[in-house]
C-alpha cells in the first residue's frame, strides 16, 4: 500500500511508527508529521484541510490510502471530497462528514444515543431564540450543570458550573454573546454524570467491526488531577476497573447499538470510532463519541496491536473487515507526555531537545517537535510521550519515568502522578 497519513502529533508518530512495520506497506508519507514521524516515511508540507493539495500529492505519488488522524479533516468532508471525485482512486480511513457529526455536533451525537438507546445523561438542546427556555430548563436540574458547545471548540468547550446564576450567565455567553464562536450557537445541557472515565475503540467498515484496547487518559495539568484541562498528560491501557462483565456491558449496551445504530440510519462510517465514557456504578455511560483515535490514547493502544494494521485498513476499506485477525499484547502499556512549560496556556517553542537517542527502554513518540538537520526542538504544547510495556501498569510506568529522566529541554514539565488513581 501507498499511504499518506494525516497530522502532526504523538498520535500521528504512533500511528507513522504502526503502519512502517507492515508487510504490504510500499511507501509512507506523512503531511506536515513532525520529527518523530520522518524516522518512519517522508514527511510532506502540506496541511491536513488542503484538500485540492492533497489531491495533487495523491495523484502524482500514486496514493491509494489516505490515513486521517485528527478530527479537523473529518468533519470538513475529507472523505466525501475524494469520494465524489471519480479522477482520483483513494481510500480515506476515516468517516464521512454526516458520519464525523458524532464528533463534530453534542446534539447530533445525544439524538443518536435517544433514538438508538445507548446510555447517557440525559439533556436538552438550545439556541439563542430558546435562551430562556435554557435558563428555565437549569432551575429544575441538579448542581453541578454541564453545558456544551455543539461544534467543535479544541476541546474547550464543556462548561461544568456550580453555580446556577453563574451557569445562566455562561448559557447567555454561550448562544447570545457566541462564546466559541458558531460552535455555542447550540449548547447541550446535559445531566452530570459521577464516576470514572475511560476510553475505548473500535475500527469498523460500517458492517463489522474489531474492538481495540480501552485506554485511560488524564486530561488535567496539574497532579492529583488539578489545574486546566488538556490534549491529555498520560494514558495507560488495559484499564485495571475495566472487568470482563463491565467490558461486555460496553459492547452490548455501547459499541453494538453504535455501530448497528449508523448503518439503520443509513450513515455508513470507515474508520475509528473512540467513545468516552464514564463508569456509574458499573454501567457505561456516553460521554462523548470521537470520530478519530485519542491522543495520547493512540500512543498506548496502538503499541498493544499485534496484528498488521494495514491489513486492517485495508479490511476497513474493502468492507472485509470481518475477515481480519486481530491480535493483542496481554502486557501494559502507559505513556506520559512531556510538555512545554506554560502548557496549555502561553508557552515558548524552539528549545533543543537532548537524550533522546539515550533512551532504550521506552518508545519515543514526538508530538510538537521540529527536525533541524539531527537537530530537534520544540515546536508545540505537548512535545513528547515515552510509551512503555510492564507486566503491570505500574511497572510499565515506572520505565516511561525513568526514561523521561534521560531527556531534557528547558523549561520542560511531566506529571509525575499518571496513573495514581488505578495503581
Ligand atoms: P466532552 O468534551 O463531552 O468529553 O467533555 C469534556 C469533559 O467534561 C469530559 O471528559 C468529562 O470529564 C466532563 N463531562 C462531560 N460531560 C459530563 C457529564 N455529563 N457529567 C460529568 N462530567 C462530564
Ligand atoms: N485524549 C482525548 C482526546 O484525544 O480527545
Amino acid at each position: 500500500m501507498r499511504v499518506l497519513l494525516l497530522g502532526s502529533g504523538g498520535r500521528e508518530h504512533a500511528l507513522a511508527w504502526k503502519i512502517a512495520q507492515s508487510s504490504i506497506l510500499e511507501a509512507l508519507f506523512i503531511a506536515p508529521g513532525n520529527a518523530g514521524t520522518r524516522q518512519h516515511g517522508t514527511n510532506v508540507d502540506l496541511s491536513v484541510n488542503d484538500f485540492d493539495g492533497i489531491k495533487a500529492f495523491v495523484l502524482e505519488n500514486e496514493v491509494d490510502t489516505i490515513v486521517v488522524g485528527p478530527e479537523d479533516p473529518l468533519v470538513n468532508g475529507i472523505a466525501d471530497y475524494f469520494d465524489a471525485d471519480a479522477e482520483v482512486n483513494v481510500a480515506v480511513i476515516g468517516p464521512n462528514k454526516v458520519a464525523a457529526q458524532l464528533e463534530g455536533s453534542k446534539d447530533f451525537a445525544k439524538e443518536f444515543m435517544k433514538r438508538h438507546n445507548i446510555p447517557t445523561a440525559k439533556y436538552a438542546t438550545f439556541t439563542k431564540d430558546t435562551l430562556k427556555e435554557g435558563q428555565a430548563f437549569l432551575e429544575k436540574m441538579k448542581s453541578p450543570y454541564v453545558l456544551k458547545a455543539d461544534g467543535l471548540a479544541a476541546g474547550k468547550g464543556v462548561l461544568i458550573i456550580e453555580d446556577l446564576k453563574e451557569a445562566k450567565a455562561e448559557l447567555k455567553n454561550m448562544l447570545a454573546d457566541a462564546k466559541f464562536g458558531e460552535a455555542s450557537s447550540r449548547v447541550v445541557i446535559e445531566e452530570f454524570l459521577s464516576g470514572v472515565e475511560l476510553s475505548c475503540f473500535v475500527i469498523t467498515d460500517g458492517d463489522a467491526y474489531k474492538i481495540l484496547p480501552e485506554a485511560k487518559d488524564y486530561k488535567r495539568i496539574g497532579e492529583g488531577d488539578t489545574g486546566l484541562n488538556t490534549g491529555g498528560m498520560g494514558a495507560l491501557s488495559p484499564v485495571p476497573f475495566a472487568n470482563p462483565t463491565f467490558k461486555d456491558k460496553v459492547k452490548n449496551q455501547v459499541i453494538i447499538p453504535t455501530v448497528k445504530g449508523l448503518k439503520a440510519d443509513g450513515i455508513p462510517y470507515k474508520g475509528f470510532i473512540f467513545f468516552g465514557l464514564i463508569n456509574v456504578r458499573n454501567e457505561p455511560y456516553v460521554i462523548e463519541y470521537n470520530c478519530r483515535m485519542g491522543d495520547p490514547e493512540t500512543e498506548v493502544v496502538i503499541p498493544r496491536l499485534k496484528s498488521d494494521i494495514l491489513d486492517l485498513f485495508e479490511g476497513v476499506a474493502t468492507n472485509t473487515l470481518s475477515e481480519r485477525d486481530v491480535q493483542f499484547d496481554e502486557r501494559s502499556a502507559a505513556t506520559v507526555m512531556m510538555v512545554s512549560g506554560g502548557y496549555p496556556e502561553a508557552y515558548e517553542k524552539g528549545k533543543q531537545i537532548y537524550g533522546l537517542n539515550v533512551v532504550s527502554d521506552s518508545i519515543v513518540f514526538h508530538a510538537g517537535t521540529k527536525a533541524d538537520g539531527p537537530v530537534v526542538t520544540t515546536n508545540g504544547g505537548r512535545v513528547l510521550a515515552a510509551t512503555s510495556f510492564g507486566k503491570d501498569v505500574a511497572s510499565a510506568l515506572k520505565r516511561s519515568y525513568e526514561s523521561l529522566d534521560k531527556i531534557e529541554f528547558e523549561k520542560s514539565y511531566y506529571r509525575s502522578d499518571i496513573g495514581h488513581d488505578v495503581l
